[in-house]
């Protein structure tokens, strides 16, 4: 049995954050001021692509093949000897398993060497603290929405950093829906991206999807009848014309999701009375999405934190600053940590 360093007096200092709960291995390093010195990221895209979603053997193998050299890449960008880290933050969960635990083993072996704190974080709580990374002065309390492949979560962010729940989906994420409708229109995985891309040479108003809206006032989100709308859709359209309107199906699919994220992120903010909105996860990055949270914020006068791109997908940068909170906040850290796959936000 280890035993946790001795940190309940953590000196500020620069953090080591660590990401493997999925198909991204990442590092990351804060520096003092939590100003991100280095973000690297290697993906396995490449190994996931032929088989169109994620075999979570196969990413445990990689991130093990990878995790030392893009840890070691983190240090070199930032300029840093592994004996100035003062702390190490690592994803504790929700994710695969195995992957998850090739992350969690290599910080408390480098903890233990380097005799520093290492702090388990949520995965949920790295892409909410995303929202601060570039704009420290984002305000509290505010809203956080957290659009990903596993996650549609509403939350009121109170001044004291907690997170309460205020909706979250029914079914499908929003990243779900993207990637299984990516698949339906045969765009290859992940499917976000692709949709994005295709998408800004079709009419959003091309195709009638239906949005739904749930019983007045939810704060829910529902997606699975978006999916089966699109695949009734594309079997009573002849294979030649659902080529030729590849573009205006993606348009328009993309645009029942991301309206309605908009409607709900809105009313959340509305009925919560709070002046500022985060959008944060890898749907984040959606550029139809980021216009319509913009044009809708500067007309209602909402402080919006929209994380730069390299921070809405998976990263290490917001695993290290959640870290980092948790270290400001009297959290010592302790070599007793254990990979969670279903951990929530707290
Ligand atoms: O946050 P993330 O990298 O990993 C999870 O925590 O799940 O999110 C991945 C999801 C995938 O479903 C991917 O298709 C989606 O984010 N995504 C996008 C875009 N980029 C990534 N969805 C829509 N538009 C994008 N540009
Ligand atoms: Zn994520």
């Amino acid at each position: 049995m280890t035993t946790a360093p001795a940190t309940s007096t953590w000196v500020s200092g620069p953090i080591l954050g660590i990401e493997t709960s999925c198909d991204e291995t990442a590092a990351s390093v804060l520096a003092t001021d939590g100003a991100v010195l280095s973000n690297v990221i290697t993906s396995q895209h490449d190994v996931h692509q032929r088989f169109g979603g994620i075999v979570p053997e196969l990413a445990s193998r990689a991130h093990i093949e990878s995790i030392e050299a893009v840890s070691a890449e983190a240090m070199r960008q930032a300029g840093l000897a592994w004996t100035e880290l003062t702390g190490i933050a690592v994803t504790q969960g929700p994710g695969l398993a195995g992957a998850l635990l090739v992350g969690v083993s290599y910080a408390k072996a480098l903890g233990y060497a380097l005799n520093i704190p290492v702090v388990g974080v949520s995965h949920l709580e790295g892409h909410i603290a995303s929202a601060w990374l570039k704009d420290p002065a984002f305000p509290l309390p505010s809203v956080v929405l957290v659009v990903s492949g596993g996650h549609t979560h509403l939350y009121y962010k109170q001044p004291d950093r907690h997170c309460r729940l205020l909706g979250a989906t029914r079914d499908d994420a929003a990243g779900e829906a993207f990637d299984k409708g990516a698949q339906l229109l045969q765009l290859g995985y992940p499917g976000g991206p692709a949709i994005d891309r295709l998408a800004r040479q079709g009419n959003p108003e091309a195709i009638a999807f239906p949005r739904s809206h749930l019983k007045k006032g939810s704060l829910d989100f529902s997606f699975s009848g978006l999916k089966t709308s699109l695949l009734y859709r594309l079997q009573v359209m002849s294979e030649l014309s659902q080529v030729e309107r590849l573009a205006d199906l993606a348009a328009s699919y993309q645009e029942a999701i991301v309206t309605i994220l908009v409607e709900k992120a809105f009313a959340a903010v509305r009925s919560t009375g709070v002046h500022a909105l985060a959008v944060v996860g890898g749907v984040s990055a959606n550029s139809r999405l980021r216009t319509l949270l913009e044009q809708r914020a500067a007309s209602e006068s909402i402080y919006l934190s929209l994380p730069p791109l390299a921070y809405c997908t998976d990263n290490a940068a917001m695993i290290a600053a959640a870290g980092r909170h948790s270290l400001q906040a009297g959290f010592s850290g302790t070599l007793e940590i254990d990979a969670q796959a279903s951990l929530s936000c707290s």
